[in-house]
């Protein structure tokens, strides 16, 4: 049997992920002990596997290297197993590769059996997923954001950004957005129901910011020079949740705010925080999202691809702030 995959041949300039990725076809090497035979239905589009993409050996994770299939969070259904507690039919997420099929080893790969009663499964990628958690983790560990706290997320309209400002809500803060253009700033005021909307990509979004006033916690996905701007408004005694830096990703530069004098001057604290580090707390995570998302208080809505062959073209999209929602490649099963 053979298998569709995407092949990373070099290391991608900016978006340009055609000159760097080449969907090819290969036949499936037979199943060693301990993996799993993944049909994946779903494949989750994720802003931070960007980084793996690059050459450099100081993030948080290895570089991919060249020559192997992507690599991201698939879901789909076991068709071959030869790992203990998997077996044909059920329904599983795990880091995959974006492939027809994905072949993993079940430990390594983070392979976890899913409830499929779950009515929409894509909930699990969103809501009940990694954005899922990391946007809980984010606000309330390490923004450690209080009932009445004023919150503001960058990248506010994206899968973790929108997940973040509904979970500040549910908290009980004041929940404020940062996006790019106004059908963003008009879906998050309107449908999602928050505070404030800044809109990086109008007219001064300082002022803007101004008009909100300052925040106690500051939920950035993005970095760059947004960072300063916030930096100059946060409240004292203000947190600073680093989620993650995609100003960076597709541009190459490296954050480095010119106003970090402000973490003196107003007595911030600015912590960086990764999902791994807190897989464990995963089960217990998941039963207050689904708890949340099945009372209708946590929505997510997805922007949806279809087909292999188009996965490029949905990726780009986080890098090109072409989405509202959580990106995902639906595949033909
Ligand atoms: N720490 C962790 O464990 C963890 C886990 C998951 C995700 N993350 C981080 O969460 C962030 C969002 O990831 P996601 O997968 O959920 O993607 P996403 O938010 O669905 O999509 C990315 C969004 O980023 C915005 N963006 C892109 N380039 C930008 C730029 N130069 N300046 C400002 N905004 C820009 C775009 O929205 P606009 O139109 O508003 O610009 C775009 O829609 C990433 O930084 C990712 O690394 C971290």
């Amino acid at each position: 049997m053979t298998n569709r995959f995407w092949r990373i041949d070099r290391r991608p300039e900016g978006t340009d992920f055609a000159s760097a990725l080449t969907l090819v076809e290969a036949p499936l090497a037979p199943l060693a002990e301990g993996e799993i035979r993944i049909r994946n239905s779903h494949l989750s589009m994720d802003a931070g596997t960007r980084m793996w993409l690059t050459a450099r050996e100081d993030g948080y994770q290895p570089p991919l290297p060249l020559g192997i299939a992507m690599t991201g969070l698939v879901l789909g259904e076991v068709v071959e197993s030869r790992a203990a507690g998997f077996a044909p039919g059920d329904l599983v997420r795990a880091f995959g590769q974006w492939a027809d099929v994905s072949t993993v080893d079940a430990v390594m790969s983070g392979a976890i059996v899913l409830d499929p009663s779950v009515a929409d499964r894509r909930a699990w990628f969103g809501p009940l997923g990694m954005n899922g958690w990391t946007a809980l983790w984010g606000v309330e560990q390490t923004g450690a954001a209080k009932p009445g706290e004023r919150v503001l997320v960058s990248a506010a309209a994206g899968a973790t950004g929108i997940l973040a400002v509904q979970i500040a809500k549910l908290l009980g803060c004041e929940a404020w957005g940062i996006v790019g253009g106004d059908s963003k700033w008009r879906y998050l005021k309107h449908e999602i129901g928050v505070t404030g909307v800044v809109d990086y990509k109008g007219s001064n979004p300082g002022a803007q910011l101004d008009v909100a006033g300052g925040f106690d916690v500051y939920f950035d996905n993005v970095g760059g020079p947004l960072l300063d701007q916030v930096l100059t408004r946060m409240n004292h005694y203000g947190r600073i949740a680093v989620c993650g830096l995609v100003a960076d990703y597709t541009s190459g530069t490296r954050t480095a705010p010119r106003e970090f004098d402000q973490v003196l001057m107003r007595r911030l604290r600015i912590e960086g925080f990764f999902s791994p580090d807190f897989m464990h707390e995963g089960p217990a995570l998941t039963a207050r999202l689904r708890a949340w998302h099945e009372a209708g208080e946590l929505v997510m809505p997805y922007d949806v691809t279809r087909g292999l062959k188009n996965a490029l073209t949905a990726y780009a999209k986080l890098f090109t702030g072409a989405n509202i929602g959580k990106v995902i490649v639906e595949l033909d099963t």
